[in-house]
């Protein structure tokens, strides 16, 4: 069977994209190849109704253009100023604009009808992420039979908080056209069968399966995982380790904590950086020989709420800095800009502290990379959020509360100081989970379920 992929964000091989998404699809499709539909990241005054196709390594891309109305509508509008916050608790930042929807709802629609006429109908199509919900709908309105999928790369949030959405109702009716609905996490799944159910649909929470309008939908939790030996060769690679040579000049012997994160505000940076703060501030030991680097990729440069958290960063980082630096020392290295993945995996394993503290995240694959880098006879440590999705299959990291300052200094003093013993033995135990549950599992456990469908029917 045919795999037929379709995302806002796609990883052609010209396309440097960041975010887990495209990171996490390209290395699902290169195990078995298929058709990956989604947005080219181009905006076009008149843009063309077809796609445009490249082929390569089994991988068959094509990409649409949107128009600055489309655009802004849908992907600044509804996915990314209503959807992206609300998933990720944040009320307070989600605008509630009823003229969004309509164009978020037309730009699917004009997904399903570039798609629809290449699809056959024994192919499995596999829909992802926040910004085409109602695709499914769509694909079946123009008379698509095969079997259906949906995976949410980003939290579904507690019930209490996706009530704030105004049309909810309507989205979770959207999810519910699906035959299987993939989350990260299980906590994911129980907050999605609340609403199934408040929604009229007849829930068995044991086997994750919905009864609703005429319908069965299976839902479940497919937590995304990364090719580990991809990563752990990346890191070791010589052109990671000129590269890298290049980079730390000027760190000197400093002990390195590492964050990486597209500049988004459910990544907790400003509190990352008061931890940091703290624990210059209550382990003076550390002055002078622990340095944080934290690169912080720009997106979405046209939401504003992405252009007031640049600047509360700028601002952040710049205080700490005065407060602490020396000639020969500056303690925080902010960098405003991506890097391509072999650069970060060098950084990676040189880092003795991977610092992964999102208020909200739906998995974080940084987390899963950074240990996946480190070399096991000196591996660093991991300090993860919580709140990030991976907390629930990375126990040996070391779990934080982003939101508390105070426990984010400590556990960081902790990673800094921790035994070789105690590091290796946490390192191993982290790595032996990442590949139980790698990406390879990831596409087979969700394609796997998919086809079940198509075999009972
Ligand atoms: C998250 C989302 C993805 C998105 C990525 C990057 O990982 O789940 O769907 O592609 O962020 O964001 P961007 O807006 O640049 O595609």
């Amino acid at each position: 069977m045919r795999l037929v992929v379709a995302s806002n964000r796609v990883a052609t091989p010209a396309q440097q994209s960041s975010g887990g998404l495209a990171v996490g699809l390209r290395g699902a499709m290169q195990e078995n190849g298929g058709l990956w539909f989604g947005w080219s990241g181009d905006v076009k005054a008149r843009p063309s109704g077809r796609p445009r196709i490249v082929s390569a390594d089994g991988v068959t891309y094509a990409t649409i253009d949107l128009s600055p109305e489309e655009h802004d509508l849908y992907y600044n509008g509804y996915a990314n100023r209503t959807l992206w916050p609300l998933f990720h608790y944040r009320v307070d930042l989600a605008a509630f604009d009823r003229a969004e929807y309509p164009g978020y709802q037309r730009v699917n629609a004009k997904f399903a009808r570039v798609m629809a006429p290449s699809l056959k109908k024994d192919d499995l199509v596999w829909v992802h992420d926040y910004h085409l919900i109602p695709l499914g709908e769509e694909l079946r309105s123009a008379g698509c039979r095969m079997p259906l999928g949906f995976f949410l790369h980003i939290p579904f949030p507690a019930p209490e908080v996706y009530k704030a959405l105004y049309n909810y109702k309507r989205l979770a009716r959207h999810l519910l056209c699906y035959d299987v609905v993939g989350f990260q996490t299980r906590t994911d799944v129980d907050a999605f069968l609340a609403i199934a159910a408040q929604i009229g649909g007849d829930v068995d929470s044991a086997t994750g399966t919905v009864q609703a309008f005429g319908r069965t939908v299976r839902c479940a939790a497919f937590p995304i995982g990364i090719d580990v030996d991809e990563f752990s060769r990346l890191a070791e690679s010589p052109s990671a380790k000129a590269q890298l040579k290049r980079q730390l000049n000027g760190l000197g012997e400093s002990n390195l904590i590492i964050g990486v994160d597209r500049l988004d505000y459910s990544k907790g940076l400003p509190d990352r950086l008061a931890a940091f703060e703290r624990l210059l501030a209550d382990y003076p030991a550390n002055r002078r020989r622990v340095t944080l680097l934290q690169i912080a990729a720009p997106t979405r440069v046209d939401v504003p709420e992405y252009v007031d958290i640049r600047h509360e960063l700028e601002t952040a980082a710049g205080h700490i800095n005065g407060r602490f630096a020396e000639f020969d020392w500056e303690p925080v290295r902010y960098i405003n800009r991506a890097y391509k993945r072999s650069s970060l995996a060098g950084l990676y394993r040189a880092a003795r502290v991977g610092l992964v503290t999102p208020h909200r995240d739906g998995m974080n694959l940084v987390a899963k990379e950074y240990v996946a880098a480190q070399d096991e006879r000196d591996p660093g440590v991991l300090v993860l959020s919580q709140f990030a999705g991976a907390a629930a299959q990375m126990d040996d990291a070391l779990i934080v509360n982003p939101y508390d300052i105070q426990d984010v200094a400590a556990a960081l003093q902790r990673a800094l100081v921790m035994p070789l013993a105690e590091r290796q033995g946490r390192w191993r135990r982290l790595v032996d989970g990442l590949r139980a549950e790698d990406i390879v599992w990831w596409r087979r456990s969700f394609v796997e379920a998919l086809a079940g469908v198509a075999r009972r029917r």
